[in-house]
């Protein structure tokens, strides 16, 4: 490899493309220097509420080795949901169901026609995400959840580690086809799980309040200065569950210790602030303002959403935990739906010289959310 991508250059792509989540890109950058190199990774285990970025960084990991021609070797990348493991052919595994796709998307960027050992090769240079592991968990509202426990043994196995037998066609040296025993080195290939393990939270809250171990929560002083110039110290808890989980906590959520223990790191997702969420609404490829600005340009007409009105959105959004970002969504449909229904007849639209202009501003936001 021509140039070393140290863990800190591919922080910095990573940070181009994710906002916040510092402690999760540093800790994954050095995976991903480690994997690229051809030292051994560990495994990965993304936990954090749905809408803080876990697929977020699973896709921008796969557009850093898109991106460098050097990485080529290494773009066989699988993001897939822990669920859609169960197999659809009969007799036919989990683990050689997660194969079969890291093979597929082999043969897909490097050809058809594939020796043993390239095959092999390639597959071993695989990055493979499982996302939302935490529905395969062992109980979900309660109950048993036998193809959760399956699944979780499946992944067990990829993830121990070992050489498993992976049985498909390849050609040999003449070009003929056969069917071939590959021997898959599974220490190889880069793992990384994710999960909201939404009860989590919770879970490790109550326990914590409630003393029934030996964590007790911390408190720390603030300091609040008041309008007449003195000050007040208070004594505040603040709960971070990256300051007490265990991995004693993922067996009581319902994972099993065997598949806790096979992950090298737990990188925790942090909650998006009021400034993040700003951001991801005004730079993220799949933000709704962007489709909704090209929309009103259609119909000829200028989208402005004012600073005040961004400010109100994300505070609105940051109160609604359990999605993340993906409230930035919600409010900004239903916001704008009245809008794209007709803007002509919106006392907002204002013709200038430069045309038609449509402003949201912090009172129809306040209206819409009020309403
Ligand atoms: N940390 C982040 N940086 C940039 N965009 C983010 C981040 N978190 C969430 N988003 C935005 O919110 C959407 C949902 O995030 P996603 O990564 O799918 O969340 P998760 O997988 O944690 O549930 C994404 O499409 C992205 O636009
Ligand atoms: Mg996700």
């Amino acid at each position: 490899m021509s140039r070393m991508f140290l863990p800190r250059d591919i922080n910095a792509y990573l940070t181009s493309k994710v906002l916040g989540q510092a402690g999760v890109l540093r800790l994954i950058s050095v995976s991903i220097y480690k994997h690229i190199h051809g030292l051994k990774a560990g495994n990965v285990l993304f936990i954090g509420n749905s809408g803080t970025g876990k697929t977020t960084v699973m896709r921008a990991i796969n557009q850093f080795y898109e991106d460098h021609d050097e990485l080529a070797a290494f773009r066989t990348m699988v993001i897939i949901n822990a669920n859609t493991l169960a197999p659809e052919v009969e007799g036919e595994d989990r683990a050689t169901r997660l194969f079969r796709r890291i093979e597929a998307r082999v043969r897909a960027l490097c050809g058809g026609d594939l020796t043993a050992a390239q095959l092999k090769a390639a597959m071993e240079n695989a990055t493979v995400c499982v996302d939302e592991v935490d529905k395969i968990s062992a109980r979900v509202s309660g109950k048993a959840n036998v193809e959760g426990i399956t699944t979780q043994y499946a992944l067990l196995t990829l993830l121990e580690g070992e050489d498993i037998l992976y049985r498909t066609e390849v050609v040999d040296e003449d070009g003929v086809r056969r069917l071939a025993d590959i021997a898959v080195d599974t220490s190889k290939l880069l793992f990384i799980c994710g999960g909201a393990f939404e009860e989590l939270f919770d879970q490790v809250y109550t326990l914590l309040v409630n003393r029934k171990d030996e964590r007790r929560l911390k408190e720390t002083s603030e300091v609040d200065r008041q309008p007449d110039g003195t000050v007040k110290v208070r004594t505040v808890v603040r709960f971070k569950l990256k300051d007490y989980l265990r991995l004693s906590d993922m067996f009581t959520y319902g994972m099993m210790p065997q598949f806790v223990s096979r992950f090298s790191s737990i990188a925790l997702f942090e909650e998006l602030g009021r400034e993040e969420l700003k951001k991801i609404m005004l730079t993220a490829d799949d933000s709704p303002l962007r489709a909704s600005r090209d929309y009103f340009k259609h119909m000829g007409v200028t989208l402005r959403l004012t600073d005040k009105a961004l400010d109100l959105i994300a505070e609105h959004a940051m109160k609604n935990t359990r999605i993340g970002a993906r409230a930035l969504r919600e409010i900004y449909t239903g916001l704008i739906a009245d809008y794209e229904f007709d803007p002509s007849s919106s006392p907002k639209l204002v013709t200038t010289d430069s045309g038609q202009v449509l402003t949201i501003d912090q009172e129809a936001v306040a209206d819409y959310l009020a309403g």
